[in-house]
């Protein structure tokens, strides 16, 4: 009989994340696998919003995206980095980063060339290199502080490497990756020739002291990088899809290309009030720092007095724990378990693994939650102790 489905979309497996999120429904429980905001965007955001639906912004943007967005991207990438791009030829707006990742991998990978990717990962970039027929290399990232061995890296990369994917500050770790690191990673780059694609989605969300570098800042990385960010989680919009690619002009020219033919376009209204958002004064960034740390300072204690060890991040709002404390082997029987019997829903380590074992002991907790919601899982996880979890 013939098979409809194609081979590409069989070498994929769909998000554990959503079994996760209707099992949380099925049993009233709080949803701290899939990492989104509970609470409000800000009403600056909004308004813009609702003042371009009411000003008839309703048909296609420009495809690569509206100028007036454009133009404040550049300015607002000056300001963080120093770094100088053409809006005209340089940025493409997509419907989230998530379109970003996988027009920029169509546009610039070749069928059988290699892409590095550090894992754990963000589950996307399997499927990502899947469609456009890149065989993915995975470089470990190790506990307890996710650093790499960079012989290990260093032996990834080959005459088929064509890109390197950088997701900082990252999921599912919130490590950050530091210049010393990026330097090398840099090095690696310019001696192999090889491109690179930074995932910075979660660029203004770091603690601690800990410093988010973009990588196209480095010696000779601005004409190798394609640097990729959006409005999801900066401003609390993950819904309105969108999201940006910085690159040079010739690569810029092929991810457009890609996009027009995916998408067309982001949407129109939601790139203008997108404008406004990254006109944002300095201390908004530093705002949504400080209650995403809040956030964690209040998470991170409460798992371990539930018995989960923890690996504290020093960015984005995901925690990494390791469930070997409760016996546990099975990550995927454990978050089943723990969502129905404690009522708490988490992400399996595996799915972050290209080898499901490597994952089999670890959990990942989002905090991008409400701190009443935050309260409610705590009070839940107080459970554990009490012998929920072998009921
Ligand atoms: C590392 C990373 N990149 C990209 C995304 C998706 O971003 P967007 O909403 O812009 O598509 C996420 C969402 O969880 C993420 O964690």
């Amino acid at each position: 009989m013939r098979t409809y489905v194609s081979e590409r979309s069989r070498r994929f497996t769909e998000s554990v994340i959503r079994e996760m999120t209707r099992l949380c429904a099925q049993h009233g429980g709080v949803n701290l696998a899939q990492g989104f905001p509970d609470f409000p965007a800000p009403e600056f955001i909004k308004a813009e919003a609702v003042r371009a639906l009411e000003g008839d912004v309703n048909q296609y943007a420009i495809t690569w995206g509206a100028k007036r967005l454009r133009d404040s991207l550049v300015a607002k990438q000056r300001r963080f980095t120093g770094l100088a791009f053409d809006p005209e030829t340089e940025v493409t707006i997509c419907c989230g980063s998530t379109e970003c990742m996988a027009a920029t991998l169509l546009a610039l990978v070749n069928p059988g060339e290699d892409v590095i990717v550090f894992e754990p990962f963000y589950e996307n970039y399997g499927p990502d290199a899947i469609l456009c027929g890149a065989t993915p290399r995975f470089v470990r990232l190790r506990e307890p502080d996710w650093s790499y061995d960079p012989a290990e890296l260093e032996r990834a990369f080959s005459n088929r490497t064509k890109a390197i994917i950088i997701n900082t500050p990252n999921n599912p770790t919130g490590k950050v990756f530091t210049r010393g690191e990026l330097e090398h990673i840099a090095a690696l780059c310019r001696k192999w020739d090889v491109i690179a694609v930074t995932d910075e989605i979660y660029e203004h969300m770091t603690y601690d002291g800990a410093q988010h570098v973009s990588l196209a800042t480095l010696e000779g990385m601005r004409e190798r990088t394609v640097t990729i960010s959006g409005l999801s989680k900066t401003y609390s919009v993950t819904g309105w899809r969108v999201g940006w690619c910085l690159a040079p002009v010739a690569l810029s020219a092929a991810i457009r290309k890609v996009h027009d033919f995916l998408t067309v376009g982001a949407p129109a209204p939601l790139q203008e009030a997108a404008a406004v958002a990254l006109e944002s004064p300095p201390d908004y960034y530093e705002r949504l720092a400080t209650s995403y740390r809040e956030k964690r300072d209040y998470l991170v204690p409460a798992l371990e007095r539930a018995g989960f060890r923890t690996f504290p991040p020093r960015g984005a709002y995901y925690v990494m724990t390791d469930i070997s404390g409760f016996g546990a082997t099975d990550d995927v029987s454990f978050a089943r378990t723990l969502v129905a019997a404690v009522g708490v829903a988490a992400v399996p380590g595996s799915s972050f693994y290209h080898e499901p074992s490597a994952g089999r002991t670890r959990l990942r907790f989002h905090f991008a939650r409400r701190r009443e919601t935050l309260e409610a899982a705590v009070e839940r996880l107080g459970r554990i102790k009490a012998g929920a979890l072998s009921a």
